[in-house]
């Protein structure tokens, strides 16, 4: 499996430094050598860094390469993300991609062209990173349907309300160190107004409930309004806030929105702590499942980027969205305030 990689930031980097050294492992379990053959950036100090047979600025040269499948790390909803990963597909190539703006706006489009050519395109790596929830709920907890999904989908919020809680301090304050964690996105507004949380629930609500990802239907609110004093307060009634996305099916149709919210102290998503993320699916008479763990960071973001390439290199090379592009439903969304 030949491996082209388009934009080398730190996953970039986990990437290659994980294919590099595991590759004799992973090549095994992929039952095919895995090679990045070429990488992408119009940096070229990031180029230099990287040990490649090819090394383009160019994303069309990437796409026109080689490469059997291209690792899209580029990231944003619109522009050079997806212009790679349409031309990649239409030539050919099988795509794993961590952008999750990109999948919630232009996910449905991608998958169908993605089916059209026999080619997958896999994006573990876009929600809630290393945590293997988009497999699970696009392979594994399908059989009896879902009627939730609720996450702590973003570590940098998750973080800062941890902090809140736990010193006292102002938002503002707090905000500065998420930050200098290197978990936030390049505009932090997508963190703490929702945004991100929003891309992320859209895509697991369409693995979910079989519909396509629906981002203007997420009603979303962040917490920069949250002070420690509602959190003191919550806390005096035996609650925590959270930073939720939820996603459940009602009678009136889906209802997915960003908010934060009262979460009972002691249950699994008040006690993940600090930036991890938590997600808790409600997989009707499968019952209830409970995952917990890094949703960011060069290690975690490169598991699941590879772990979709040996899927791939696998044979795995199924829908998208765990049911054919064709076959998923608009979203039929509940009225706001109808939860
Ligand atoms: N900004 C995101 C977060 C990064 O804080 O969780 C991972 O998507």
């Amino acid at each position: 499996m030949k491996i082209g990689i388009a934009g080398l930031g730190t996953v970039g980097g986990g990437v290659a430094k994980a294919l590099g050294a595991h590759g004799e492992l992973l090549g095994l379990r992929a039952s095919t050598p895995l090679e990045v053959v070429a990488v992408c950036d119009r940096d070229a100090d990031k180029r230099a860094q990287f040990d490649a047979p090819q090394k383009f600025d160019d994303i069309k040269a990437l796409a026109a390469s080689n490469a059997d499948l291209i690792v899209e790390l580029i990231g944003g909803e619109n522009g050079a993300a997806p212009m790679l990963v349409e031309a990649a597909l239409n030539a050919g190539k099988h795509v794993v991609t961590a952008n999750k703006a990109m999948m919630a706006r232009h996910g449905a489009r991608l998958a169908a062209l993605a089916e059209q050519k026999g080619r997958a395109l896999r994006f573990e790596a876009a929600v809630a990173g290393g945590i293997p929830i988009v497999k699970s709920l696009r392979e594994s907890l399908m059989v009896y349907g879902i009627s939730a999904v609720r996450g702590i989908l973003n570590g940098t919020c998750n973080y800062i309300l941890t902090q809140m809680e736990a010193t006292g301090r102002s938002f503002e304050d707090v905000l500065k160190d998420a930050q200098a964690l290197g978990y936030a996105e390049a505009d932090p507004e997508l963190d703490v107004g929702g945004g991100d949380t929003a891309h992320k629930l859209a895509l697991l609500t369409s693995l979910a409930f079989g519909v396509k990802p629906d981002l203007d239907s997420v009603a979303v609110q962040g917490i920069r309004n949250i002070t420690p004093e509602d959190i003191s307060f919550a806390r005096e009634f035996g609650y925590r806030i959270k930073l939720l996305g939820i996603a459940k099916k009602t009678q009136a149709g889906i209802d997915q929105r960003v908010q934060p919210a009262m979460v009972k102290a002691g249950t699994a998503l008040a006690d993940v702590e600090g930036v991890l993320n938590g997600v808790v699916v409600n997989a009707n008479e499968a019952g209830p499942f409970f995952f917990e763990g890094r949703g960011a960071g060069e290690c975690p973001t490169a598991n699941a980027v590879i772990a979709d390439i040996v899927d791939i290199a696998r044979g795995n090379t199924g829908s998208v969205f765990g049911l054919p592009a064709d076959n998923l439903l608009a979203l039929s969304a509940a009225p706001t305030g109808s939860a």
